[in-house]
């Protein structure tokens, strides 16, 4: 009783069926009407098939065999009929189909979207472009076309095949059992299929995002192929992850494609023994005729859903895997979220402190060790040390690109954690060494920085970016488009686009890490102009190879290994002989200040 129960329970309740129906009924639930309706529609297209059949039995009796013309005329018009209405319903269903199901879909990309925005830094560092690009739109794709369509076709081969095993039933019932009981078996196959295809299935969606990964890299990494001549190189690995979709869609033939002709094979042979025990039927005067070519037609026309029923079983076994990724991207929290009633950011705020701060990005492996650091609002603090010393890191921590694993950030002594993520970032400008731009305008890149700017706002950013001579020579001034990533500009052009941006955010906190230091020495004088510019008023962080920038900083702290060795302003600083200070003075900015003079 209890395993019945079970039984009962595992095919009702715990079926995956019912459960990813249910978990993706918050996207149905709009639209659940349509839906619904689309899905019945299939039931009448199903079943019509089987009129034809149905109509050979009066015809081959009448006509064939009494030789009588009566019902010559009305079977053809049934036909006609009944494949009309069935076309048009047909139509309606597929409209319907199209319609919920793109609305569907772009319900859970839209969702997709939002959680792929809420993602943190750590995810996108460590996550292949290929990867995102899949799980977030692919996998939609696939969760939702096996929702509807399959499920519409999986519901119109059921009621073909009821409708034709009616007519199997009406013409024959001894013929019929036979069929079915071999029929029957032709489903039984379809019962393993599952635990066999999750494997592959993972393997195959990893093929896939590793070459959409590689005609990203190709794009963005054009320039660094061309001078290395690596095309041979990636022409080979390319070659290489083909081959890897190759095996992995034999191995997903071998696992799935063998249902089809073993239900082929079963019907075969269903055919073949009903051939065979009808014409001892027929000739035993036990069934007519008319009833068996009608039999036999219901016969042959039912092999095509029940053989179309293990490829759609496919399907809707591949979408129901996409569901589950699907819902275990909802199901993963970011790292980096607002607490509970978070404070909004006081932008007047007195101090910005670095207490006893500990970081690793991977567990086990600290980069950033007991951080002290004290800024005051207005001042300027240079980060400085060998390359891989944890800079970036701690600039990193300001706007919480990542956590401190302990001891923690502090703004008039709030853990930065305490206020709400948007409002912190409303306060924090950041000009990267590498700065990303949208492919658009130039003004529509500036406005980033603040969507609500008026004219004259963009026109002072722009003028104390130093890019108003630059836009003054272009035919379409600010709105030149700059292509994917600003590509159509120098990399002098791009920093300076992004230091407009950061005036127009005007916040009070300013983050550069490095923004001069890809530029070669005409153009950095200008973003160095630019960049001065910006950081008036602010309070700063400063990651930066020039001097100047570093010897007017209010306070210079060397960080080397994750540690700070050494704190002080630039004449303190010098004065110690044998400082980590003066030896990185030495060795990069004395050199870096003669040419600067010469
Ligand atoms: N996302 C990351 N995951 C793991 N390690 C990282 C990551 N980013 C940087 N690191 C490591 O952290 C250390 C400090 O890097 P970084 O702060 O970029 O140095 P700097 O800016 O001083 O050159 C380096 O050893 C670097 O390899
Ligand atoms: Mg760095």
């Amino acid at each position: 009783m209890l395993k019945i129960f079970g039984f009962l329970k595992k095919l009702f309740v715990n079926n995956s069926f019912v459960i990813n129906y249910r978990r993706m009924w918050p996207y149905v639930k709009p639209y659940w009407f349509r839906a619904l309706l689309s899905v019945l529609v299939a039931i009448p297209i199903g079943s019509m098939d089987a009129v034809i059949a149905l109509a050979l039995r009066p015809y081959m009796d009448l006509v064939m065999v009494e030789k009588s013309l009566a019902s010559s005329w009305y079977i053809p018009i049934v036909i006609v009929v009944f494949t009309c209405i069935q076309g048009a319903l047909t139509y309606a269903s597929e409209y319907l189909n199209t319609w919920v199901g793109t609305k569907i879909t772009n319900r859970l990309k839209y969702d997709l979207y939002k959680k792929m925005l809420s993602y943190d830094t750590d995810y996108f560092t460590k996550t292949n472009s290929g990867d995102v690009l899949f799980t977030f739109n692919n996998n939609a794709d696939m969760a939702c076309s096996g929702l509807l369509n399959n499920l519409k076709s999986f519901v119109e081969k059921v009621f073909r095949s009821i409708a034709l095993v009616g007519v199997l039933f009406y013409n024959s019932w001894q013929l019929a059992l036979v069929c079915s009981f071999v029929l029957f078996g032709a489903l039984l196959p379809m019962t393993s299929l599952r635990r066999k295809l999750n494997g592959v299935f993972s393997q195959n969606i990893l093929a896939d995002s590793a070459l959409l990964t590689m005609y990203n890299e190709t794009y963005a990494g054009n320039r660094t192929i061309s001078a290395y001549n690596l095309e041979d190189y990636q022409q080979n690995k390319f070659k290489h992850l083909l081959h890897n979709v190759f095996i992995i869609r034999l191995k997903m033939l071998q696992k799935t494609r063998w249902l089809t002709p073993v239900m082929h094979i079963i019907s075969s042979v269903g055919i073949g023994l009903s051939i065979w025990f009808g014409s001892h039927l027929i000739l035993s005067g036990q069934i007519t005729s008319g009833a068996f070519v009608s039999f036999l037609t219901a016969l042959i026309m039912l092999y095509q859903p029940i053989k179309g029923l293990g490829n759609t079983y496919n399907s809707v076994l591949m979408s129901f895997l996409a569901i589950e990724r699907v819902f275990d991207i909802f199901a993963t929290v970011p790292k980096i979220l607002n607490i509970k009633n978070p404070k909004p950011f006081d932008s007047t705020f007195k101090t910005i402190q670095l207490k006893d701060l500990y970081f690793e990005y991977d567990a086990g492996v600290p980069v950033l060790k007991d951080i002290n650091l004290t800024v005051n609002r207005g001042e300027t603090l240079a980060l400085v040390g060998n390359s891989g010393g944890g800079k970036t890191t701690v600039v990193n921590l300001l706007p919480r690109f990542y956590d401190a694993t302990s001891g923690g950030v502090y703004v008039d002594d709030i853990n930065i954690k305490e206020f709400d993520l948007h409002s912190l970032r409303q306060n924090i400008a950041v000009v990267f060494q590498d700065n990303f731009l949208f492919s658009g305008t130039i003004r529509e890149n500036i406005l980033l920085g603040n969507e609500n700017a008026t004219e004259e706002e963009i026109q002072n950013a722009v003028k104390m970016a130093y890019l108003d001579d630059f836009i003054a020579g272009l035919k379409h001034g600010l709105d030149t488009r700059i292509g994917e990533r600003g590509m159509m500009l120098s990399g002098g052009q791009r920093q300076r686009v992004a230091i407009a941006r950061a005036f127009l955010k005007n916040a009070p906190i300013l983050i550069l890490d490095e923004a001069t230091s890809a530029l070669d020495n005409k153009s950095e004088a200008v973003v160095q102009k630019a960049i001065e510019n910006l950081m008036q008023d602010k309070t700063v962080f400063v990651i930066a190879h020039r001097l100047s920038t570093i010897r007017n900083a209010t306070k210079i702290a060397v960080i080397n290994e994750g540690r700070i060795v050494e704190e002080g302003t630039h004449s303190q600083l010098l004065k110690n002989e044998c400082g980590a200070y003066k030896m990185l003075y030495d060795m990069q900015f004395k050199s870096k200040e003669q040419n600067e003079q010469s």
